[in-house]
C-alpha cells in the first residue's frame, strides 16, 4: 500500500465523516404522529398534508390534499399543469397513491387534458380493480368520473420554453443512436453504411455530453413524492409530476411507478424518491428501501443502500430518496446533486426542511 493512497483513504474518511456528521443524519420524530415527509421544500403541499391528517383525515386523503396543493400553483413548474412541455409543447401528467395498510395502488400516466392527478390516481385506486391508466384513456375516465375537464395543460411559460427548444434546434434532448444528432426529427435509425460495422456504434445521446448529468436538475425533472403516517399509525404515499421536459411523447417515468417513486406498506414503512426517473425506475429504489426496513435495516441505511446500487450502474445519474419507518425515523440520501425533503411532526411548530448532501463513496 503506497503512501499515496493511504492518504487518500484518510482524506476520503474524513470527508465521509464530515459530511454524514454535518447534515442528513437519521432524525427521530419525537412526538410521533401524525407524520408528514415530502421530497423537496414544498412547504405549502406539506402544511396542506399536515392540516388534513392532524384534523384526523386519513394518511390516503392527507397525501391527496398534499399533492394537490403542488399540483395547483405546480411546486417548482414540474408538478401538475403548465410545465415540462414535450417534444410536441403538450404537457402530460402521471401520478399514483398507495395505501400501506391495504397495499392497493392507483396510477394514472401520460394523462392529457386533465389537471388532478393525485385525485385522478384515487379514482383509479378507489373506483376500480385496476392499477393504472395511461394516456387518453386515463384523461376519458377521470373526467368520467367527475374531475374537471378537458383543460389546456400547456401554460404562457410552458409554451414559451419550448419554442426556444424548437429554435435551438430541439437540444438538448431524449434521443440516442439516431440521425439527425443535433437537430430536430423526425429521427431515424443511424445508417449501418455511415458508420461501418454496427457493434461499433457507440451509445451516445444527441448533442449531449455523455460524460456529465445532462438536463436533469431541481426545475426540470422533480416529482413531489410524499408519505403519510395518520393516527391510526396507518402509512400511504403519492407522486405527482408532469414528467421531463421535452421527453418523448408517450415517455412515462417512474412517478406512477409503485415500487420505483414511492412505496408504503404499514408494516415496514414509506419511501419517496426524486430524480432521474428513466434510469432509478429500473432499479424500484423505493421497494428495495421499504424492504429493508422489514429486515431491520434503519432508514438512513436503507436509502444509502439503495441510492449506492444504482449508482453502481450508473455513476452520473442525479437522484434522491427519503425513507421513513413505522415508527416515524426518517433519513435521506441522494446522488449527484444536494437533496432536501420536508417534515412535519407534533413536535414541530411548522414544516422543519432538511438538507442532505452526496455521501463520497465506500473506498
Ligand atoms: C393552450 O394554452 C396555451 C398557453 O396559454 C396557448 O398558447 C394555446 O393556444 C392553448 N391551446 C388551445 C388549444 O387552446
Amino acid at each position: 500500500m503506497s503512501t499515496n493512497s493511504d492518504g487518500l483513504r484518510i482524506a476520503l474518511f474524513f470527508l465521509v465523516t464530515l459530511c454524514s456528521g454535518a447534515v442528513g443524519d437519521e432524525i427521530r420524530s419525537g412526538g410521533k404522529f401524525p407524520l408528514v415527509v415530502s421530497t423537496w421544500p414544498f412547504l405549502e403541499a406539506v402544511r396542506a398534508a399536515w392540516r388534513s391528517v392532524d384534523s384526523g383525515f386519513s394518511a390516503v386523503d392527507a397525501v391527496v390534499e398534499g399533492c394537490s396543493a403542488c399540483e395547483e400553483p405546480r411546486c417548482d413548474g414540474t408538478v401538475g399543469p403548465g410545465g415540462s412541455p414535450d417534444e410536441n409543447g403538450e404537457t402530460t401528467i402521471d401520478a399514483m397513491i398507495m395505501n400501506g395498510v391495504t397495499m392497493e395502488v392507483g396510477a394514472v400516466a401520460a394523462m392529457r387534458y386533465v389537471s388532478d392527478g393525485i385525485r385522478a390516481a384515487r379514482l383509479v385506486m378507489q373506483h376500480t380493480e385496476h392499477t393504472m391508466l395511461v394516456g387518453e384513456q386515463a384523461s376519458i375516465f377521470a373526467i368520467s368520473m367527475g374531475l374537471p375537464g378537458p383543460t389546456n395543460l400547456s401554460s404562457e411559460e410552458s409554451r414559451e420554453k419550448w419554442i426556444n427548444w424548437k429554435k435551438s434546434k430541439c437540444q438538448p434532448n431524449f434521443r440516442k443512436n439516431v440521425m439527425p444528432i443535433d437537430d430536430c426529427g423526425p429521427y431515424s435509425l443511424e445508417s449501418i453504411l455511415s458508420f461501418g460495422e454496427r457493434t461499433c456504434l457507440s451509445t451516445k445521446r444527441a448533442g449531449l455530453d455523455q460524460s456529465g448529468p445532462y438536463h436533469v436538475d431541481r426545475h426540470n425533472h422533480d416529482t413531489i413524492s410524499m408519505a403519510v403516517i395518520d393516527k391510526m399509525g396507518h402509512i400511504a404515499v403519492g407522486t405527482s409530476t408532469n414528467g421531463a421536459t421535452f421527453k418523448i411523447p408517450g415517455r412515462v417515468g417512474d412517478g406512477p411507478i409503485a415500487g420505483s417513486s414511492a412505496y408504503a406498506d404499514t408494516e415496514a414503512g414509506a419511501c419517496g424518491a426524486t430524480g432521474d426517473g428513466d434510469i432509478m425506475m429500473r432499479f424500484l429504489p423505493c421497494y428495495q428501501v421499504v424492504e429493508s426496513m422489514r429486515l431491520g435495516m434503519e432508514p438512513k441505511l436503507a436509502a444509502q443502500d439503495a441510492i449506492a446500487r444504482i449508482a453502481r450502474k450508473y455513476p452520473n445519474f442525479v437522484g434522491a430518496i427519503f425513507a421513513v419507518n413505522k415508527n416515524g425515523i426518517h433519513a435521506g440520501a441522494c446522488h449527484g446533486w444536494t437533496f432536501q425533503y420536508s417534515v412535519r411532526s407534533p413536535d414541530m411548530d411548522d414544516v422543519v426542511v432538511y438538507t442532505v448532501v452526496p455521501e463520497m463513496p465506500t473506498v
